[in-house]
């Protein structure tokens, strides 16, 4: 079926558009009520995420409140790691942990990638579930943690503020953690195949956690296998263009090397002048950002002067997804997102 509103592919493929599209990173979660309610008849989160029915539901949430131009499977990058056998949960307040981190030598030679269609397969059968419900009215985008990201958590066994573990682990063991981010590569491969053939029309990979890494770390451990993951990606789906966008998070001095290793688009978290990520990389792929979620927080005037700030920096081009440097924080008033993207619908227009 063709799309109605392709305005995201074209712009990611750096095709023109008629205006700048949006969607926002983390779009169905805490800040909207009906997601709330949505999760709480899950029972938790985990549960919402494994409940197809349910989690088709709050991807569809933003959608009925706002004109985005995506829709973004509801899941986490973190049920790979689950698949693999790490146990994840959540505890109240706390964010992600395993029951079982990779702490043993025997257990990280013992992890093999999961079989994305068993293990798996109620991602996949949310993806098939949005893409029948949408009806061809904005595109669906699917998603990943890089192999990297994934890691880090699997090591550490929960989010930490400086990844002593897995540091630790690249500089005293490095054949260990390539040993995972291998797994890993084959894991992520398959998961993005996998949500391709089931109806994800572009993909995302989320590298939270590359940014801390030393320059050639971040090249040697996480930038050579997101590079990998990107070679062994399907490009075409059924005869059409499945676009893939990288987000490495403080990735800016980066942006040369992120837009060699073949993807369509990079994402850009708030750190970086836009004007200035096009001029150095703007011929090669299009780019996704990078409002701070922090504007949301205020009001409608610092809002439109914001969004007004990037749509001018990245100047009349086309190629330009408009997103927010990270995901939505959960204290955001949901009425901001409505003045954020009709500003962007409003002021975008004359770019293009
Ligand atoms: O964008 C979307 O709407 C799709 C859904 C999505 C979620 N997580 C839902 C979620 C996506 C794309 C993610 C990616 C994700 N998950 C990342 C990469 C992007 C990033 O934020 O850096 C990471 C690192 C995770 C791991 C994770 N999941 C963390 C660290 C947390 C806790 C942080 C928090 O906000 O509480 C989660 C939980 C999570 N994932 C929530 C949502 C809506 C909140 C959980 C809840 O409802 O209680």
């Amino acid at each position: 079926m063709k799309l109605k509103n392709d305005t995201l592919i074209r712009a990611l493929l750096r095709q023109p558009t008629p205006y700048t599209p949006i969607w926002l990173m983390r779009q169905a979660g805490r800040y909207l009520p009906e997601y709330n309610q949505t999760r709480t008849r899950a029972g938790s989160f985990l549960a919402l995420c494994k409940n197809p029915d349910l989690a088709t539901e709050v991807t569809l949430q933003p959608l009925a409140r706002y004109p985005l131009d995506a829709a973004i499977v509801f899941s986490d990058i973190l049920t790979i790691p689950d698949a693999m056998g790490l146990g994840l949960y959540f505890a109240d307040g706390e964010g992600p942990k395993f029951e079982r981190p990779l702490r043993a030598e025997w257990e990280i030679r013992d992890l093999t990638a999961p079989d994305p269609t068993t293990h798996l397969r109620y991602v996949l059968d949310t993806v098939s579930q949005v893409r029948r419900a949408l009806a061809g009215s904005v595109p669906l985008i699917g998603f990943s943690g890089s192999p990297f990201t994934l890691a880090c958590y699997m090591v550490e066994g929960q989010a930490s503020s400086d990844f002593a573990a897995v540091k630790s682990m690249l500089y005293q063991r490095p054949d260990l953690l390539h040993h995972i981010l291998a797994v890993n590569t084959n894991a992520v491969i398959a998961y993005l195949n996998a949500q391709i053939e089931a109806g994800a029309q572009a993909v995302m990979i989320f590298d939270t956690w590359g940014g801390m890494l030393s320059h050639a770390a971040f090249r040697e451990f996480s930038l050579a296998y997101t590079a990998r993951v990107i070679a062994g990606l399907k490009h075409e789906h059924e005869g059409v263009r499945v676009p893939s966008i990288v987000f490495t998070k403080g990735g800016g001095g980066w942006l040369e090397r992120i837009a060699a290793i073949g993807c369509d688009a990079v994402g850009l978290d708030w750190m970086v002048d836009i004007g200035e990520a096009r001029t150095r990389i703007g011929a090669r792929v299009a780019l996704q950002g990078n409002l701070d979620p922090a504007v949301l927080l205020s009001t409608p005037e610092v809002i439109r002067r914001e969004c007004g700030v990037i749509l001018e920096r990245y100047g009349r081009n086309n190629g330009h997804v408009f997103n927010l440097g990270h995901g939505i924080s959960q204290h955001t008033p949901p009425e901001n997102v409505a003045t954020l993207i009709e500003t962007v619908r409003g002021l975008s227009g004359d770019y293009h």
